[in-house]
């Protein structure tokens, strides 16, 4: 059966490995299943839930379609496109922000995790940040929207609204209830400095994650500074149990070599992390460093980045723009 699949980053700057093993390196292998149609968005409207620098937000945009291109989406084949272009986007979420309830939303962990403690002071947009998610997804009728762990809850939430949308206006199956398309093994990458934190961009250590932009020196210094424990290797996946940094470095390698973890222990059971580390830089290198190149290169040719944002905009705004002219006649606008 052929995929609609459908998948957002925001463009918050610091891409890292975490972004790339759980959900980028997975677009590109849906973009090269020609049965498939993928749309790739960058949501620039999310990005906007906590403050930004317009500048820097400007060129983040760019960044994150540069980092597309780069790890291997081909453009004239899936769409790629932001947000921010599309009217129906912004439209979509309000008509569901009316669907969506109070309850649901009050559920979302990411909500408090970003809020923390001080949740009066968060934005209105952060709060109700899964409903445009969920008008991103159903805008394009997705079938499939891959992500990583952390955006499990979020997509439920995004079909809980497409089944009240249908049940309340009473038209069966209009808006498509999408899957999660969630890998199970590495689907939650770790901080290289604490194995119980996810690798995140916010993170103020630069140390705590590889970013896509790293080059071979940056790569290599950060492995040999991602903590580890006293121990040696271990020698079963048994023993990762309570060995986060352990279980997560060699789930990075196993990912990056397209192993599997039970395989990558066998490897280095009862090694030195040392010699460990250096084999995983050498995989990190040779995957990481000709993305980090190529997104420079991309970077330089601002024009080419210009004409492929409108191009992805103005072919997604050609299907976004149907479907919300049909929510809206199905509300009684
Ligand atoms: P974001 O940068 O929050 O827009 O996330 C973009 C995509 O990367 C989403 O599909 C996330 O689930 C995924 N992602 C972000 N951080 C991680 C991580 N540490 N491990 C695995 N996937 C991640
Ligand atoms: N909320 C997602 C994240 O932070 C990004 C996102 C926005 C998204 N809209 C989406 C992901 C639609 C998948 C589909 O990672």
């Amino acid at each position: 059966m052929s995929k609609k699949i459908f998948s957002g980053v925001q463009p918050t700057g610091n891409l890292h490995l975490g972004n790339y093993l759980g959900a980028i390196k997975n677009f590109v292998d849906l973009n090269n299943d020609n049965s498939n149609e993928c749309i790739f968005c960058v949501v620039d409207l999310h990005a906007i839930t906590v403050k930004q620098n317009a500048k820097e937000l400007r060129s983040n945009i760019q960044e994150t379609i540069a980092t597309f291109i780069a790890s291997g989406i081909d453009p004239k084949k899936s769409i790629i496109f932001n947000q921010s272009q599309v009217p129906a986007h912004a439209e979509g979420a309000w008509i569901l922000s009316c669907v969506a309830r109070m309850g649901w939303l009050n559920r979302m962990t990411q909500f408090k995790e970003k809020a923390g403690k001080d949740k009066e002071k968060a934005s209105v947009g952060l709060y109700s940040y899964p409903v445009l998610m969920a008008a991103d997804i159903l805008l394009y009728d997705a079938t499939h929207v891959p992500v990583g762990d952390d955006q499990k809850q979020h997509l439920e939430l995004c079909r809980d609204i497409a089944q009240k949308f249908n049940s309340d206006f009473e038209i069966e199956n209009f808006l498509q209830v999408p899957e999660p398309l969630i890998q199970k093994e590495f689907s939650r990458i770790m901080s290289l400095k604490d194995g119980s934190r996810k690798m995140s961009k916010s993170e103020l250590s630069d140390l705590s994650r590889i970013n896509l932009t790293d080059d071979k020196d940056l790569i290599i210094n950060k492995i040999k500074k991602a903590k580890t424990d006293p121990l040696p290797m271990p020698n079963t996946t048994k023993d990762l149990d309570e060995r986060l940094e352990a279980k997560n470095l060699l789930g990075i390698y196993a990912s990056l070599t397209n192993s599997t973890l039970e395989k990558s222990v066998e490897i280095f059971a009862g090694k030195n992390f040392s010699e460990f580390k250096e084999k995983l830089s050498e995989v990190l290198v040779d995957k990481i460093q000709p993305i980090s190149l190529e997104i420079k290169k991309l970077l330089d040719d601002k024009l080419y980045l210009d004409n492929t944002l409108l191009e992805g905009v103005e072919r997604a705004n050609k299907i976004a723009s149907k479907k919300i002219k049909r929510i809206k006649e199905i509300v009684g606008f």
